[in-house]
């Protein structure tokens, strides 16, 4: 089954916005199986984002990520990783749909607000990246026969 790391960025944090986010996920229907608060380390953004080193933002944007602290969730769910990126909307929030969490709630691509995996092996390294193993759960939400035939 699909899994996706989903991260409230800094500026979600300081916002107050972490609750948003993480009830659209749940009103959604899939499963969190991991949730932390966390003060990223530098290293770990430059890994987390090491596809766009060469990028001119680079540096601004690993400054941005360990500003201050993040909410790392792990989701699962029958294609949770393409479903959530529609949920988070378009990377430049003024062209995030409304309705989308950086449509409703963001303004700049510097500042928004969250992050999701854009691959279903993108989703797996990046949880294994944040997550220590006894940091996941595995359960069963009541809910699951009034989500899915
Ligand atoms: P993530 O879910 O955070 O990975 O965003 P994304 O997949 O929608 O976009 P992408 O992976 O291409 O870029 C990662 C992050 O880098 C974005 O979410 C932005 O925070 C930042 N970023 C991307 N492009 C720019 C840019 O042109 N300028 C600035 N300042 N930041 C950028
Ligand atoms: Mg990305």
């Amino acid at each position: 089954v699909d899994e996706t790391y989903i991260m409230g960025k800094p500026d979600g944090v300081q916002r107050g916005l972490v609750g948003e986010i993480i009830s659209r996920f749940e009103k959604k229907g899939f499963k969190l199986t991991g949730l932390k608060l966390f003060q990223c380390p530098q290293d770990l953004a430059e890994e987390h984002y090491k596809d766009l080193k060469g990028k001119s933002f680079f540096p601004k944007l690993i400054e941005y990520i360990v500003s201050g602290p993040v909410v790392c969730m792990a989701w699962e769910g029958v294609g949770v990783v393409a479903a959530a990126r529609k949920l988070i909307g378009a990377t430049n929030p003024l062209q995030a749909e409304p309705g989308t969490i950086r449509g409703d709630l963001a303004v700049q691509t510097g500042r928004n607000v969250v992050h999701g995996s854009d691959s279903p092996e993108n989703g797996k390294r990046e949880i294994a990246l944040w997550f220590k193993e006894g940091e996941l759960c595995q359960w069963t939400p009541a809910q699951a026969p009034w989500l899915r035939e």
